[in-house]
């Protein structure tokens, strides 16, 4: 997985940041989707990897239940976790023991539940 993630990273489009991020989402029928950041000269039209990703895997068919795991990886030096917009959207699809991995590049990585990262979500309880 690592080695997939460092090769995604430089599929990113992020000439404004230069901020790479990757993801990957393991679905529970075993395939792999990825993800990588796009942004755009109208930086607010930025997309991150982890939405790239989970959208994509909407696109492809994929419902809420069947995504299993969530892999990040960035270009900077520390391990980083997923912005707030990409929790919400993670915890609109994940299960709450879902997990969510952030891989560094050699070797250091940091598992999370999706419940301890994305707490007190709002979902379709709440309407
Ligand atoms: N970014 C992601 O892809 N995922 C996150 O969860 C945090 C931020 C991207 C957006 C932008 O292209 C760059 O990182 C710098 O914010």
């Amino acid at each position: 997985m690592r080695e997939e993630l460092i090769k995604l990273l430089d599929k990113a489009y992020a000439p404004y940041s230069n901020f790479h991020v990757a993801c990957i989402i393991e679905m529970m029928d075993g395939k792999y989707i990825p993800g990588v950041n796009v942004e755009n000269a109208s930086y607010g039209g930025a997309i991150c990897a982890e939405r790239n990703a989970i959208t994509t895997a909407v696109a492809m068919g994929y419902k809420r239940g069947d995504f299993k795991k969530i892999y990040v990886m960035v270009s900077g030096d520390k391990l980083s976790t997923p912005c707030f917009i990409c929790r919400q959207v993670i915890t609109e699809f994940f299960d709450k023991d879902s997990e969510i991995v952030l891989m560094g590049k050699v070797g250091d990585s940091k598992t999370y539940k999706v419940s301890e990262m994305c707490p007190y979500p709002f979902d379709s309880e709440d309407l």
